[in-house]
């Protein structure tokens, strides 16, 4: 009998028939791997709201590098957890030629010259009063209300990216949402010396609460107030495309789109409307969510895991940083379907 609908079920008849019309493929260059690393000797401490994550201290830095590199990913990307009594109002710590960032920097291109080191250019895991730049306070009301100065922060932003670039970093991934940071960056990386190394912009980073965990790890939460006078509210879209505009007229060479899972459509829009090599952030929240259902054996952690970042990929990502880095490529050696 002959039928006038479609046939689609023709092209997923069998596993090899699926794999020649699959349309988006996961690959082990797509992922970064991020690291934490902290102060003190001997440390590897599983970060609790983030189960298989860590934090390292130096000295056993090497042990997750060597497992990311006998991997074959590609690239990290290196955060900072230093003393709490190391930090400051001016967030010293983060443009430091001895901050552990720098140090940790070293050690890795001196060991893995060949792995991408890209550092998140930020102050807040640095300053004692946990946000992305030099705070204002007054009290009003009873309340403390605390301004963020957009521009004296963009001097110690570009302080600290160019010495992270002096340590060794092969990428600059500014993330704190001051307006202006590309351009300042970017002209400190050349002044110094640095025009190859280029700049992967948090362009597109919202006030999220996706970011919780992260801030345990990093202990980097704000103590008074909260993030949004700096980064986006998780209602815009628009906004995202004039955020995006700025760091490509500012000389960004890379744009990243932060958290992802419920930000799809705002990866879409950025890939339709730049050209620039588009990244997702798979932030701690979204990590954690996966990690506790799994671990009630609620869902099977592969699939979702690898649906997820398919869907980054097909919403327009050409890079995913993700937690999950070490899991998915390891499965992808296994080979998934
Ligand atoms: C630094 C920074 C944050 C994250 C990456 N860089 C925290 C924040 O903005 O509060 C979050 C990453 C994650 O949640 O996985 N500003």
């Amino acid at each position: 009998m002959s039928q006038s609908f479609a046939r689609h079920r023709r092209l997923r008849k069998t596993p090899a028939i699926r794999g020649m019309v699959r349309e988006t493929q996961l690959h082990k260059n797509d992922f970064i791997q991020p690291v934490f690393v902290t102060y003190g000797t001997d440390v590897k401490l599983e970060i609790s709201s983030m189960p298989g994550v860590f934090n390292f201290s130096l000295d056993r830095l090497g042990e997750e590098i060597e497992e990311i590199v006998s991997l074959g990913i590609p690239s990290v990307m290196v955060f900072g957890v230093p003393e709490t009594e190391a930090k400051d109002s001016m967030g010293t710590g983060a443009y430091s030629d001895q901050g552990i960032v720098q140090q940790a920097i070293r050690m890795i291109k001196q060991n893995y010259p060949e792995l991408v080191v890209i550092a998140d250019t930020c102050l807040c895991e640095f300053t004692d009063h946990g946000h992305c730049g030099v705070v204002h306070t007054h009290e009003h009301d009873g309340h403390i209300h605390a301004d963020v100065d957009n521009d004296e922060s963009l001097v110690l932003l570009a302080q600290t990216a160019v010495s992270q670039a002096q340590a060794g970093a092969d990428i600059i991934a500014p993330s704190n949402m001051m307006d202006g940071f590309v351009q300042v960056i970017r002209e400190a990386l050349d002044e110094a010396g640095f025009e190859d190394i280029p700049i992967m912009s948090y362009a597109v980073k919202y006030a999220s609460a996706f970011y919780g965990p992260f801030r345990e790890a990093a202990q980097s939460a704000p103590q008074f107030g909260d993030r949004k006078s700096y980064q986006m509210d998780p209602a815009n879209v628009r906004e995202a495309l004039r955020e995006a505009e700025s760091d490509v007229q500012q000389g960004a060479d890379m744009l990243m789109v932060k958290p992802a899972l419920a930000y799809m459509d705002v990866l879409r829009v950025v890939r339709d409307n730049f050209d620039l090599p588009l990244v997702a952030y798979n932030v701690s929240g979204e990590y954690a969510m996966v990690k506790a259902a799994a671990q009630q054996g609620w869902i099977n952690e592969r699939g979702i895991v690898t649906e997820m970042m398919l869907g980054f990929k097909r919403a327009g990502a050409d890079m995913i940083i993700t937690y999950f880095s070490k899991d998915v490529v390891r499965w992808l050696r296994e080979e998934w379907v």
